[in-house]
């Protein structure tokens, strides 16, 4: 019988408890022995079915020789980076989907775990059930990754898409993607890009093999965003989706940043709708790949947090180093970034003319929205100084 702790019992915690009890035998298959919760670490006891387990002192799981993988899903950074360094320190694996913790600390745990010779593992940060961070580090570990970029963020594309499909406010769509699990405890995080930003932080860390702050990434929200800005979008052949990139600079720097975009329809990322993720990595031998599934949700971030356990306990001690170093060298504004810009304007064609030059005329009434030529954000924004900006996006240029 193979042991195991779960550090918190939300929305996460509560699918890995399910995953391990629903799927025990294909579990036990695959392990050659039975897995088994023998601990839940919580703040206050409730009852239920894992009431016997639960356990307010983080010692006894700690202490126990017994228990082989912690499962952290506490979130943020206090008491999961004390817990999780206690954990690796006692020579257990940790598992997380806590996506914050591994941006900003990630480098310290990783270097942590190398040295007690365990693993800490964390699929389930990017991309809720979808497999991207194995496949990033191992199936493509030939490549040079020049650019990752993807809707990362389930709660904001299952927003967007019920504004657009159903004219639902964005407040109900929130209360929605909150009810459905998919939201942060603080769902600022997820409608402001913080945990965008996040996600595109450990792609970019994993993919460069740089710490990449998140304090130095830009990260914007769909909060700004205008149902009015997404309908002329739409009518041009564009769809607007909130998406985090990381891109390889032709002068050797790296960059990141979190916008809404437009993005032409006939590119795969258009159509991704509803709580799904879409992460398109490009490397220089395999071109472009794209991942696909549902980003959020109890079950399938539970599908990654468990796999990753069965993971930490099958893999070699050998297994491929996935850490990375502190430093943050390299680290560019992606204001240096050239694409193309969407403009919505108080104004007329003449006065997007005289700033840009040429443009492509998206709608004229009363206000103007526009795309001009390919440019970069700092010569967009010193450009349209002196227009009446009413909105202004990146296009995703293929
Ligand atoms: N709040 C996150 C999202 C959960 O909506 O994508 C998964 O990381």
């Amino acid at each position: 019988m193979i042991q195991i702790a779960i550090l918190g019992l939300g929305t996460v915690g509560g699918g890995v408890a399910k995953v391990v009890a629903e799927n025990a035998k294909q579990i036990e298959r695959k392990l050659g022995e039975p897995l088994q919760v023998k601990a839940v670490l919580v703040r206050h006891f409730k009852d239920g079915p894992y009431r016997q387990l639960m356990t307010d002192d983080f010692s006894k799981i700690e202490e126990d020789d017994s228990i082989r993988v912690v499962v952290e899903t506490i979130g943020g950074v206090d008491a999961a980076y004390t817990y999780t360094k206690r954990a690796l320190s006692a020579g257990k694996h940790v598992v997380t989907a806590n996506k914050q913790l591994v941006a900003e600390r990630g480098f310290e745990l990783l270097a942590l775990a190398k040295r007690k010779n365990v693993h800490y593992l964390f699929e389930a940060s990017v991309g809720g059930g979808i497999p991207v961070l194995h496949p990033l580090t191992q199936c493509l570990a030939a490549n040079r990754i020049d650019e990752v970029c993807g809707i990362l963020n389930g709660t904001t594309n299952y927003i967007l898409t019920r504004m657009v499909r159903t004219g639902a406010f964005f407040s109900d769509a929130l209360r929605e993607a909150q009810a459905k699990g998919y939201a942060e405890a603080d769902p600022t995080a997820d409608v402001e890009g913080l945990d965008a930003g996040r996600k595109i932080c450990i792609l970019a860390d994993l993919a460069f093999g740089h710490q990449i702050d998140p304090k130095q990434v830009p990260m914007e929200g769909i909060s700004k965003l205008s149902l009015r800005d997404v309908k002329i979008a739409q009518r041009a052949g564009y769809r607007v989706k909130l998406l985090g990139r990381a891109l390889r600079l032709p002068g050797g720097g790296r960059t990141a940043y979190v916008a809404p975009h437009l993005i032409p329809e006939d590119n795969p990322i258009a159509g991704v709708e509803d709580v799904f993720n879409a992460v398109l990595i490009r490397g220089n031998a395999v071109g472009e790949v794209m991942f696909y599934g549902r980003g959020a949700g109890e079950l399938p971030t539970a599908s990654a947090c468990v796999s990753d356990v069965m993971e930490c306990l099958q893999a070699s001690p050998k297994r491929e180093d996935t850490g990375w170093p502190a430093a943050d060298e390299g680290f560019e504004d992606p204001a240096e970034l050239h694409t193309r810009h969407y403009f919505r304007i108080e104004g007329s064609l003449t006065d997007a003319a005289m700033a840009f030059g040429q443009v492509e005329v998206l709608s004229e009434d009363g206000e103007t929205a526009f795309l001009t030529d390919s440019l970069s954000g700092r010569d967009a924004a010193r450009q349209s100084r002196s227009l009446n900006v009413l909105a202004c996006m990146r296009v995703l240029d293929g």
